[in-house]
């Protein structure tokens, strides 16, 4: 009888996903990257290195598609005529890449003149946690009902919503999580809540298919070539996406940023006395820290990474941010440091799935972290390391308990 030897990523990938690893996952990176690429199992690779990872995000050969079925052999079609398979994230050009047009086409202009607003939306969420000393969880008070709030501002959606979108958030992002990580009970669970999305996505679309008001939803609904634009199942998935992809991913940027200068006391000086430094200090949160730590794709064709041969249908793990720490491409890349000069992280992924959101994302960073550096007196952490949510693709902490003097 033969055994076969665990292979040595496999150990350190299953402490990755193991929580009690959740705080510092960053040693097991360093070990997943003593080898540029890695086998997990027979047909899964990690990818660790920076410049392995920016050259995939770009390669055509890999795929982004999901191909779990969507509804089996009477499966709805998308506009392209193909059986419906997600969102625009899981999907490869040309459909991607008519869907996300469309999308960007809503987007950017709504969230270039956003600014003014957040900042007034972080100042109201500063004032309603008290002016004198005392205890904030920067997560409840900040980081997550900034995000809902710019977000279904976007969409349209009434801000007496704003819960159940949050709640919604909250569940459908669990499904983001390599399903292997998952147990048979959560993969239940995201069955039902991704029923109970539609059932609460769908009316709401045919409202506004009625009743069109200035909000993204109706501008998708209603603008462009009518036969380009975004059938039911499609919007439905987009407005999911944009749900995840554009909240839960903030509340732990500003979580991890918060985290950050509080464990460097020094560069929170250093805002507080300069609010014009909090680009190049979220930008370092960004490759630091970064909200979303992985991403996968399959390959369609033989891919040659690192002298192994990536075999088409393999599936490839990219690991930002293990590439964000690569210290082939960031010298000291341990060190949190603002100023570095260089700071080409991959936090936002690149090539055609490059994130859409980026710009509003650091918006509410730069906005959320300015005014806590220069609004709190004296803020400490009340723990640390703070308890951290279960997720691992998207990781950040569940709660953030700041003691402060006061709120100016
Ligand atoms: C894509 C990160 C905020 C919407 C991505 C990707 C990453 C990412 C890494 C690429 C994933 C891949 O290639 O597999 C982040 C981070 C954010 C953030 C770290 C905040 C700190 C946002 C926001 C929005 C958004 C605010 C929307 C308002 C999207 C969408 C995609 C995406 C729609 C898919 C793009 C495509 O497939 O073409 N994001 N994101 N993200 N992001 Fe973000």
């Amino acid at each position: 009888m033969t055994t076969t030897a665990p292979l040595p990523a496999a150990a350190a990938y299953g402490r990755l996903m193991d929580q009690a690893n959740r705080h510092d996952p960053y040693p097991l990176f360093a070990e997943l990257a003593a080898e540029p690429v890695q086998r997990l199992d027979a047909h899964t690779w990690l990818v660790a290195r920076h410049t392995d990872i920016a050259r995939l995000l770009r390669d055509p050969r890999l795929s982004a598609r999901d191909d779990a079925p969507h509804g089996g052999p009477d499966a709805p079609l998308g506009s392209d005529g193909l059986p419906f398979a997600g969102p625009f994230l899981s999907l490869d050009p040309p459909h991607h890449d008519t869907l996300r047009e469309q999308t960007m086409h809503q987007l950017v202009p709504r969230i270039l003149g956003m600014r003014p607003h957040i900042e007034a939306a972080v100042g109201q969420l500063l004032d309603a946690a008290g002016g004198g000393p005392g205890r904030l969880d920067i997560v409840e008070s900040v980081a997550y009902p900034l995000p809902v709030g710019v977000i279904c501002e976007l969409l349209g959606v009434p801000r007496e919503e704003e819960p159940v979108f949050h709640s919604f958030a909250t569940r459908l992002t669990r499904g983001l999580d390599p399903v292997e990580s998952l147990s048979a009970r959560q993969i239940a669970d995201l069955e039902v809540t991704r029923r109970d999305w539609r059932a609460y996505l769908l009316p709401m679309i045919a409202r506004r298919q009625a009743d069109p008001g200035a909000d993204l939803i109706s501008g998708l609904l209603t603008e462009g070539d009518p036969a380009h634009r975004m059938n039911t199942l499609e919007l439905g998935a987009t407005l999911g996406l944009l749900l995840i992809a554009g909240h839960e991913t903030t509340v732990n940027l500003v979580a991890n940023g918060t985290l950050a200068l509080l464990r460097h006391p020094d560069v929170l000086a250093r805002l507080r006395a300069d609010p014009g430094l909090a680009p190049a200090v979220v930008e370092e949160v960004l490759r630091f820290d970064p909200p979303v730590q992985m991403t996968g794709r399959h390959a369609t064709a033989p891919i040659q990474v690192g002298g192994q041969t990536v075999e088409p249908g393999d599936r490839v793990l990219l690991l930002l941010a293990a590439g964000n720490r690569d210290p082939l491409r960031f010298p000291d890349p341990d060190r949190f440091w603002p100023e570095r000069p260089d700071n080409a992280h991959l936090a936002f992924g690149g090539g055609v799935h490059y994130c859409v959101g980026a710009a509003l994302a650091r918006m509410e960073a730069q906005a959320a972290l300015s005014a806590i550096a220069t609004r709190l007196t004296a803020p400490r952490l009340v723990a640390d390391p703070p308890p951290y949510r279960p997720t691992m693709l998207l990781r950040g902490p569940r709660e953030l308990l700041v003691d402060h003097d006061g709120i100016t």
